[in-house]
């Protein structure tokens, strides 16, 4: 979920409105605000924040909506569904039954069924399915005995004690109506920083709502509570001692943030690949060789102690996990696995201190992938975080950080930020393999400046994208496609496969291309479309005659083969039905490029549907709860 604050002197309601549409990436199954203006003022709908605006535009038109207009006190929160189904009465923010507060929440209480239970039987009755109408019951029940000298004081005291009861994952944010001017905020396990502005602060779950305002902020903790008002903030933890926040300034752009005359974020990400693989290469590498990593506290001594490899992710990232495991066994001859993050920890692995654990996240706050690194830490593993999102938990909570540069991804659907994830990972593994002297300078080098021409080749892949509009156009009707590949196009197939799921909502399956015959093939119908990854005829000759074969196979049965396959490569041409090409490319680094008209068929099948291609339904970009 996506959470705003604003304390200040101007109207917050269109303050905290900008605020949510930059965070409606978080969650858009319904979203709601809460301004304090004398009184308390909520409106709140399901659907996406264009429901929320055309309720609020009318109740404007009323007296008795007027208010909302004026207050400069107000949060607002766009919801991604857990407890309750997305409706108007589960939409956040939640008051008490005084009417005296309203909370707005992101992330699970995990004991809310004892406490509505103990709740309702004092004779409180809930007006909604949430976890979160818990905490406003408790909040302004609080209040009664909560301490402080201003009304401010006493809502931070109040939120603390009810921060002590919680267990789980949350981020709260409440306003009172006898406090005005002030939000309180706290934070367990999900993020929350605050944007420090002139005369006003704001909170949010991520810089983006308040990048307009203000370039200065301040992270929070964990287990801490915070209270702005106009002119300050002040942070304890949750007994009430005092704390400090991190400080940091935002160096983002803006616009960057903004879709930049394209139709959707998408494609507008899909466009800045040739910038975010080059900016995530970019000084890398010093003048003695040496792969510079943003943030080490591990020793070279610690990589060399290493003998085991895991990497932990989701969605998205987990692919760019798989295509990182063949690389860093090629390069650095030691073991790695890769593993899903929400499966890690529940299977008891075996890991110890020589075990290195690569948490690979976009956003940085993924609580599968945090519960895992979490795990890998206390069985004294080493974590190695590569994350989009500078100052997030998983690079916060890790031993070593190498940050990929995509800049701010906003489609949900994940495109520059895997491959800047595939960029970071080569990286890892030449660092590794050169530490522990598999793998020379020069060696690596060498590997760098294949990689540097990248950019260049994702350009020119990307000026190849005509006809695949075009066969998008031809397989919006599609009942069923599958995707193929072996080696590090298997992984690069389960994404093209996910981004169509995803996106255009279409039955779509990737799988090693080998291990059709095993059972799969038998899915393949008259003109039942087959996307085939081909590997580089000239790497390893075996595998990509073997793909070759796999074609034939799939074609023999009526598939209609889509085959993506290098320049040159005439040993594919008879069985393509339609043949897309793409530059020329080592094979470990080939889905840099392969990947690409996998994104861009999507992204068009999906458009053609009619689908809303930055936030396809049901998902949130960030997913911060287990
Ligand atoms: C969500 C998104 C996916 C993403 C996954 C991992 O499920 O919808 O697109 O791949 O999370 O996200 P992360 O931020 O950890 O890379």
């Amino acid at each position: 979920c996506g959470i705003v604050g604003y304390a200040g002197a101007r109207p917050a309601l269109n303050i905290v409105l900008d605020g949510l549409r930059r965070l409606e990436y978080r969650g858009y199954d319904s979203a709601g605000v809460a301004i304090v203006n004398g009184e308390l003022l909520t409106a709140k709908r399901a659907g996406k924040l264009a429901n929320l605006e055309k309720a609020v535009t009318e109740l404007l038109a009323e007296e008795a909506g007027h208010a909302l207009g004026v207050g400069t006190t107000g949060i607002g929160h766009t919801r991604w569904a857990t407890h309750g189904g997305p409706t108007d009465r589960n939409a956040h923010p939640h008051r008490s039954l005084d009417g005296r507060v309203a909370v707005i929440h992101n992330g699970i209480i995990e004991n809310f069924a004892k406490l509505r239970a103990e709740l309702e039987s004092a004779g409180i009755e809930f007006a909604s399915d949430t976890d979160t109408e818990c905490a406003a019951h408790l909040l302004s029940i609080a209040l009664h005995d909560a301490e402080g000298d201003t009304p401010g004081e006493r809502l931070a005291d109040a939120m603390r004690a009810v921060c002590r009861r919680l267990e789980g994952a949350f981020t709260l944010l409440a306003v009172d109506v006898q406090a005005p001017g002030v939000v309180v905020g706290a934070r367990r396990n999900s993020p929350l920083v605050v944007g420090r502005g002139q005369g006003e602060n704001y909170l949010a779950s991520d810089v983006s709502a308040f990048i307009e305002h203000t370039r200065e902020a301040v992270e929070l903790g964990q287990d801490q509570v915070v209270l702005i008002s106009g002119d300050a903030i002040v942070i304890t933890d949750f007994l009430g001692n005092a704390a400090e926040g991190k400080t940091f300034h935002i160096d983002w752009d803006a616009s960057a943030a903004e879709k930049g005359g394209y139709d959707y974020f998408m494609l507008k990400e899909i466009a800045e690949q040739p910038h975010a693989v080059a900016e995530t290469l970019l000084g890398r590498l010093n003048e003695h060789g040496d792969l510079m990593l943003d943030e080490v506290r591990l020793t070279d001594q610690d990589l060399r102690d290493v003998d085991k490899v895991f990497i932990v992710a989701c969605g998205t990232a987990y692919h760019a996990g798989m295509v990182a495991k063949y690389a860093i066994e090629h390069w650095t001859r030691i073991p790695c696995e890769v593993e899903l993050a929400s499966e890690f920890r529940y299977r008891d692995p075996v890991l110890d201190r020589s075990t290195l654990v690569v948490a690979i996240s976009q956003s940085g706050e993924t609580m599968d992938t945090l519960m895992a690194l979490r795990h890998a830490k206390e069985q004294k593993a080493r974590v190695l975080a590569v994350c989009n999102t500078n100052g997030s938990t998983i690079p916060r909570e890790s031993d070593a950080v190498l940050y990929t540069h995509a800049g701010p991804e906003i489609a949900v659907a994940s495109t520059k930020a895997f491959l800047t994830q595939l960029v970071a990972c080569y990286l890892v593994g030449l660092h590794l393999a050169q530490v522990r002297g598999v793998k020379y300078a020069d060696e690596v080098a060498a590997v760098v400046a294949q990689l540097q021409e990248m950019p260049a080749k994702v350009e020119q892949v990307l000026s190849m994208m005509a006809p695949i509009r075009e066969l998008a156009r031809e397989l919006a009707e599609a009942k069923s496609v599958l995707f193929i590949g072996r080696h590090v196009s298997y992984p690069v197939a389960l994404e093209g496969a996910l981004k169509l799921k995803e996106l255009a909502y279409m039955h779509a399956e990737g799988f090693a291309a080998g291990e059709l015959k095993h059972g799969p093939i038998a899915l393949i119908d008259h003109g039942t479309p087959v996307v085939c990854v081909v590997p580089s005829p000239r790497g390893r000759g075996v595998l990509h005659d073997k793909v070759v074969s796999n074609i034939q196979e799939v074609r023999a049965r009526g598939a209609r083969t889509i085959v993506i396959a290098e320049e040159g490569d005439e040993a594919v041409r008879p069985y393509a039905d339609h043949l897309f090409r793409v530059p020329v490319t080592p094979t470990l680094l080939a889905p840099l490029v392969t990947t690409v008209p996998l994104q861009v068929l999507a992204c068009e099948i999906a458009a053609a549907r009619g689908h809303d291609v930055d936030q396809p339904r049901n998902l949130a970009k960030s997913v911060t709860v287990e």
